[in-house]
C-alpha cells in the first residue's frame, strides 16, 4: 500500500509493505539523491535490522555511515544531536546526502532533527520500527529533542522524502511498546493521520473497554486526545502485522 502525502514541493510517499526494509536501496535511488547516507539507529534495532537496510543501500550504490544513538528517550538530547552532526561532518555528507532513521519515535525524532539542522536541512528518510512510529511519529515532519526543562521543546518541521513502513518488524517489539494504549492509539492514528477513513478494528482485536486516555507521548500544544480503547495488546499487534502484511 502506498499513501502519497501531497505537500507541493515537500510531498512524499509512505510505503507500507511487509519486507519493505529490504527495498530501501532501490526506493532511495528513485529519489535521485546523492550516494552518501547515514543510518541512525539504536543498538537493539541495529542488531535486528541494520544489516538488511545497510545491504540494501550498498547494493543500490550508496555508502552508509552507521550512527548509533541511545535507546529510547535518552536519544533525544543535544549531546546526541551533536554526536550525529559530528558523524555527518566526519563522513563528508553534503546537501545531496540522506539521513535515514531506523527505529522508534525517539530515533526518528533525533535523526530528523539532525537532518533538519545539518547544512540547514538535508534529505531525511524514516524507517519506523515501532507501531507508534509507523503510524504516527514518522509522519508529518515533526522532529525534536528534549530540553532539560521540557520534552520536545527544541525542534523543527522537516518533512521526510520517504517513509518506509514494514509492519513485519513489529513482531520483535518488546512490551510495553506494543502495549494496549500504544497499539490502539496507533490504530486510531492510522485512521486520522494516514487514510482519513473510519477506523475498522481488525476482527482479532477484542475490545475490553472504552476509556479516554492521554496520549502516552503527548506533544506540547497538542490539544487533541484520541479516544483510546483498551484492547488485548497481542491481538492488536498481530492484527496490525496480519492486516498490512
Ligand atoms: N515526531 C512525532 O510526530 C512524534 C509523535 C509521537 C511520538 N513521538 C516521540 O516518539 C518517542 C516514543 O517512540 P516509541 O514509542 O516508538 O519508542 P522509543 O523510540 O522511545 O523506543 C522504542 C524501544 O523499542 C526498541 N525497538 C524499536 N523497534 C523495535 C523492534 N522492531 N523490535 C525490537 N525492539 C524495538 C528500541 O530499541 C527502544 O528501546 C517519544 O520520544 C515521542 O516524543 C514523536
Amino acid at each position: 500500500m502506498n499513501v502519497d502525502v501531497n505537500l507541493g514541493s515537500r510531498s512524499y510517499r509512505i510505503v507500507v509493505a511487509s519486507g519493505a526494509i529490504a527495498t530501501i536501496g532501490t526506493r532511495l535511488r528513485e529519489l535521485s539523491v546523492g550516494t552518501r547516507t547515514a543510518l541512525v539507529s539504536d543498538a537493539a534495532v541495529a542488531r535486528l535490522y541494520g544489516k538488511t537496510v545497510t545491504s540494501s543501500l550498498e547494493s543500490a550504490g550508496f555508502s552508509v555511515v552507521p550512527i548509533e544513538v541511545p535507546e529510547g528517550e535518552g536519544a533525544k538530547t543535544l549531546a546526541v544531536a551533536q554526536h550525529c552532526w559530528n558523524e555527518l561532518i566526519a563522513a563528508g555528507l553534503d546537501r545531496t546526502s540522506t539521513v535515514l532513521a531506523l527505529g522508534g519515535g525517539a530515533v526518528g525524532d533525533v535523526a530528523g532533527f539532525a537532518a533538519a539542522t545539518y547544512m540547514r536541512g538535508i534529505n531525511f528518510v524514516q524507517i519506523p520500527t515501532t507501531v507508534l512510529a509507523q503510524v504516527d511519529a514518522s509522519i508529518g515532519g515533526k522532529t525534536a529533542i528534549d530540553h532539560p526543562l521540557a520534552k520536545n521543546m527544541i525542534g523543527a518541521f522537516h518533512q521526510p522524502r520517504l517513509v518506509l513502513v514494514d509492519p513485519a518488524v513489529a513482531r520483535t517489539l518488546p512490551e510495553p511498546f506494543a502495549s494496549n494504549t500504544y497499539s490502539v492509539y496507533a490504530l486510531v492514528s492510522l485512521r486520522t493521520r494516514i487514510t482519513g477513513n473510519s477506523l475498522r478494528l481488525p476482527a482479532r482485536a477484542t475490545a475490553r473497554s472504552a476509556v479516554r486516555a492521554s496520549r502516552p507521548t503527548a506533544e506540547p500544544g497538542d490539544a487533541a486526545r484520541p479516544l483510546v480503547m483498551g484492547l488485548e495488546s497481542s491481538a492488536v499487534r498481530s492484527s496490525w502485522v496480519d492486516v498490512i502484511s
